[in-house]
């Protein structure tokens, strides 16, 4: 665990999550995409599968990732300030990602996550959202399954996000910020159909964003959040770029 020193200094850089649209032109939307799907094609078959192309980090899988993307970083330090990226990747999702964090292991001091929607499959991107929890958690990489048991660990959830990187959490005493305002039974109908009750009980929503191609969402990484079911929406794929941030002095 982190420690409440460890903690604080995390909690200093934390701010309200933001979506800048425009962010990126038409024209570097299109040059990213083309640039997943042809090094995409390269990839092995389990990666392929899993949609990562990883430009920097620990999962990176091919080489000049960091090049392709020296702008998008450059014009999100014009934002933000200074940071280290842990990781950037594409992720093409074919399932909607369930309630979790974006943590390491090691227990960095975590500082602000982007994603940036590039493409969509069919239906209309604005109909996917992401969607930002009022809770945060400190303890790792975690995926939030409250109210679910360890028998169901092995059970196939139909999400694929970080499965080998992450902790499952079934009881959230140590999330903070835990309530009882609930949320809106027309949103949990529309968009979070893909998740069960049990695991948004406590939990509450800050504010969903639209899926909007060529714009940025920037938050604290150790934020809880998740996909809306885009599934649901008609969108049977979509393509993002994510950068995960660690704290620069
Ligand atoms: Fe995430």
């Amino acid at each position: 665990m982190r420690s409440t020193e460890q903690i604080n200094l995390i909690k200093q850089t934390q701010s309200n999550p933001w979506q800048i649209e425009n962010f990126l032109s038409t024209a570097e939307v299109e040059n990213l995409k083309d640039y997943f799907f042809s090094k995409q094609s390269l990839l092995d078959q389990k990666s392929r599968k899993l949609g990562h192309l990883g430009l920097i980090g620990p999962e990176a899988n091919h080489k000049g990732g960091a090049d392709a993307i020296q702008f998008v970083l450059d014009r999100l330090q014009e934002q933000v300030g200074k940071f280290e990226v842990r990781n950037a990747t594409f992720f093409l999702a074919t399932q909607p990602h369930r309630i979790h964090n974006d943590d390491a292991k090691h227990l960095p001091r975590t500082f602000k996550a982007f994603t940036m929607p590039l493409w969509v499959e069919s239906g209309n991107c604005e109909n996917a959202k992401l969607i930002m929890f009022e809770q945060f958690y400190y303890g790792g990489p975690t995926k939030f399954l409250g109210g679910d048991s360890d028998e169901l660990r092995n059970k196939d959830r139909g999400v694929r996000y970080d499965n080998k990187i992450s902790y499952n959490l079934y009881n959230y005493d140590t999330v903070e910020g835990i309530n009882d305002k609930g949320i809106d039974p027309d949103i949990k109908t529309k968009y979070l159909s893909h998740i069960p009750p049990n695991h948004i009980k406590g939990l509450s929503i800050h504010k969903m964003f639209d899926w909007k191609i060529g714009s940025v969402v920037g938050f604290d990484s150790l934020r809880l959040h998740c996909a809306s079911n885009f599934k649901k929406a008609g969108i049977s794929k979509k393509l993002g770029l994510a950068v995960f941030t660690t704290y620069k002095n």
